[in-house]
């Protein structure tokens, strides 16, 4: 099978790129190669997405197709120049308009013209919604993955990461909300294995590609195990402490990693995994995602301020009359 990666340098699609040559497969990854190297047994093709497609694309004859791309004006060109393979195009669940039901509608309204994602975030599932409409109406088939948080091997965002590494280090834990808030994540190795069964079996339709749906409890639980931290001590500190510490959520310096606001975010990190599975995704133990993060990146909230926070939590509890 002769496959085009869109991409190949970063993270989600390098590691499908890899495995698609060690599954044998004809590999080629077009992109600047500005983000580093293709992965070793593919061919690179060199392509700048604000440009038209080199002939190396369009007269490839590909049976399938592996784009990531955010900018609709990238997706475009990519269709128009290979509309004839079988595309897996790779979105999000930041498609979802509802973030506090794991429903998968209704979706935000795209937005097809591109915007600079460094100044408006927000933009960023306006215009996947976008994407997806320009691959589903532009291919001969396709194939629409939503993944959410996606960990593992090459993450540079530091967020799952947070987690092994902190419960590793041991000593008291500053963990967010309450254990039966849920949340899932998603190994990227277990993503791109699928995404190239998807490639293989000419897979259609539209899927959530995410983790079990686990109460954070025992995620953090796993993931202790899974690095050899057995008797994890954590301190739940309910969400309404910490914003009023001004504990930033979710993701980065100064946050605490996968703690979500509550109600509102309640369906972004539970949506049902079934139908991928039942469509031959296969998921990994996250204990196993976690060994596999330890020494990677880590964004999140420093030791001094956790064990700030952890003391502005302990003194209050502590005060008669107070909750
Ligand atoms: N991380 C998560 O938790 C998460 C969650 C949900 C969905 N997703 C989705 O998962 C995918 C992740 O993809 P990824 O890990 O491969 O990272 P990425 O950062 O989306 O990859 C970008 C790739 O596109 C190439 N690229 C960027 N600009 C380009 C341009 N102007 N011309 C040609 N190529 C260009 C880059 O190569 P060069 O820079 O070398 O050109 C790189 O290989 C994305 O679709 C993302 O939306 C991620």
């Amino acid at each position: 099978m002769r496959l085009l990666v869109l991409g190949g340098t970063r993270f989600l699609s390098r590691e499908v790129a890899a495995r698609a040559v060690a599954r044998g497969l004809d590999v080629t990854c077009a992109c600047r190669g500005t983000s580093g190297p293709v992965p070793p047994g593919t061919t690179h093709v060199q392509w700048d997405r604000t440009e038209e497609a080199p002939a190396a694309l369009t007269d490839g004859d590909w049976d399938a197709v592996v784009d990531v791309a955010r900018l609709p004006s990238h997706v475009r060109r990519a269709v128009e120049a290979v509309p004839d393979a079988h595309w897996v195009f790779v979105s999000t669940i930041n498609v979802y308009a509802d973030n506090s039901s794991p429903a998968m509608e209704p979706l935000v309204e795209p937005v097809t013209d591109d915007v600079d994602l460094a100044t408006d975030p927000e933009a960023y599932g306006t215009m996947k919604v976008a994407c997806e409409s320009l691959v589903r109406s532009g291919t001969a088939s396709s194939m629409v993955v939503r993944p959410g948080l996606i960990a593992g091997p090459g993450d540079e965002s530091g967020r799952f990461a947070y987690w092994p590494t902190r419960l590793s280090r041991g000593g008291e834990v500053l963990a967010p909300g309450t254990p039966d808030d849920v949340v899932q994540v998603i190994d990227v190795r277990d993503l791109a294995e699928w995404l190239l069964d998807a490639c293989e079996a000419r897979t259609t339709g539209d899927y959530d590609a995410v983790g079990t749906p686990t109460a954070i409890g025992d995620l953090l639980g796993e993931v202790a195990a899974g690095v050899g931290s057995l008797s994890p001590l954590l301190t739940w500190v309910p969400s309404e402490f910490l914003e009023r510490q001004g504990v930033e959520p979710w993701a980065g310096d100064g946050s605490v990693p996968l703690w979500l606001p509550r109600p509102e975010y309640d369906g972004m990190m539970s949506h049902d995994p079934g139908p991928a599975v039942s469509a031959g995704l296969r998921l990994r133990p996250v204990g196993d995602t976690a060994r596999d993060s330890l020494g990677a990146v880590v964004h999140g909230i420093s030791a001094e301020r956790e064990a700030e926070v952890l003391a502005a939590w302990s003194s209050r509890s502590r005060r008669p009359g107070t909750s």
